[in-house]
């Protein structure tokens, strides 16, 4: 992985990388929308990842290349703070930038700070609902740790993630994914408390059940900066003041009824999704640990339908992915992510994946859907120094 590029940074940058840094996109297996309502979730890191070679620089200039995109950014990291304040910084540059930038407000002194040359590739796809972005925010992130000696812990570096994407991005987005990215470990989903930020890692045991998680990618784009993702997250934070609670993850289902009677129609049924999800997370924990991953089809089941019906979310592409998948051997699906679009997932047997994927192909052709992209993930370690 690395040889490649390393000989895309020599052609790019005429020189040698100092080093490669790499971070994975996620899956999360359950607990979706809970992580800005202080909740919990259980996302794994997957085999997909985003490769940054790094040079370093005898001036304050950052210059970024992509294998996605033919543009080349070049900035002086002294001036880094303007061009975020006056919004001159878009578009994929602003997740690398934003990491910068993020550096900088929490801990390094980016005007005194070597220059660095960086290259970014990646296999996660884009748009997908499998945390491209976070994946690059990461990598980055890890890099210029490293290299600007920084030693800020894995869930600080999440932190600067997220404030990266909240603040140059403009996406009002949690801190699951950049978690899921920087402490993942193989074979494994990363339970987090998003209050506290403790995490326990939780075995998923698929492979000696002869499981596997395949992803269904719909080929639907989203983008959690406008729209639909703003949202839910507002009616979320509404339905919590009517309550009178600091976040959502202070109620429990027993709370529900009382709720019921203060919040109008749809501010209900957004704060009855994030209230059963996190009680369903805590299941699936319980569950993993006493029955295996063969127990936890139904709670995935439930939490399709709570996204589909109550946080309204969902897509019909995604939605004919997961009754495919569950009539054709999927043990439990749901669609994963932030929703609008993007990915499902099915735990399914290893024997029954090519005739879901098979299945999945011809209904999506039958309802005149653009064709799919299917692939299995396995939980793999989160960011690191590749060499
Ligand atoms: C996106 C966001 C996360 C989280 C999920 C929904 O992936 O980046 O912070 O809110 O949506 O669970």
């Amino acid at each position: 992985m690395s040889a490649g590029i390393r000989s895309l940074f020599r052609a790019a940058y005429r020189a040698d990388p100092l080093g490669v840094w790499s971070a994975p996109g996620r899956v999360n297996l359950i607990g979706e929308h809970t992580d800005y309502n202080d909740g919990f979730v259980l996302p794994f890191a997957i085999d997909r990842r985003t490769t940054v070679a790094l040079g370093l620089r005898d001036d304050n200039v950052i210059r970024l290349a992509s294998t996605f995109s033919d543009e080349t950014v070049s900035l002086t990291l002294a001036d880094l703070d303007a061009a975020v304040a006056g919004g001159r910084v878009t578009g994929w540059a602003a997740y690398p930038l934003g990491v910068a930038w993020a550096l900088g407000q929490l801990d390094a002194d980016l005007a005194g700070a070597r220059g660095v040359d960086l290259l970014i590739d990646s296999d996660v796809p884009v748009g997908a609902g499998l945390s491209s972005s976070a994946a690059i925010e990461s990598a980055v992130a890890v890099a210029l740790d490293e290299v600007w000696a920084l030693g800020l812990d894995r869930r600080t570096l999440a932190r600067v993630g997220q404030h990266a994407e909240n603040a140059v991005v403009g996406a009002p987005t949690g801190i699951m994914d950049q978690s899921a990215s920087l402490l993942g470990i193989r074979d494994a989903a990363v339970f987090l408390d998003c209050r506290t930020l403790e995490t326990r890692t939780i075995p998923l045991d698929l492979a000696p059940n002869d499981l596997a998680v395949l992803v269904i990618d719909t080929r639907v784009h989203h983008s959690h900066a406008t729209g639909g993702y703003r949202d839910r997250r507002a009616s979320c934070e509404a339905g919590a003041a009517a309550l009178g609670v600091p976040a959502l993850r202070d109620l429990g289902v027993d709370d529900l009824s009382r709720a019921e009677g203060m919040l109008d129609d749809v501010t209900f049924r957004r704060v009855r999704h994030v209230v059963t999800e996190n009680a369903r997370v805590l299941s699936t924990v319980d569950a993993l640990g006493s029955g295996g991953p063969a127990a936890i089809g139904s709670l995935l089941d439930a939490s399709h339908v709570s996204m589909r019906d109550d946080f309204e979310i969902s897509v019909p592409e995604l939605d004919l992915a997961v009754s495919v998948a569950r009539e054709n051997g999927a043990l439990g699906a749901r669609m994963t992510g932030g929703g609008f679009g993007g990915a499902a997932i099915a735990l399914a047997p290893v024997a029954e994946l090519e005739r879901i994927g098979a299945a999945v192909v011809d209904a999506f052709a039958g309802a005149g859907f653009a064709a799919p992209e299917l692939f299995p993930v396995t939980a793999s370690d989160g960011a690191r120094r590749e060499d």
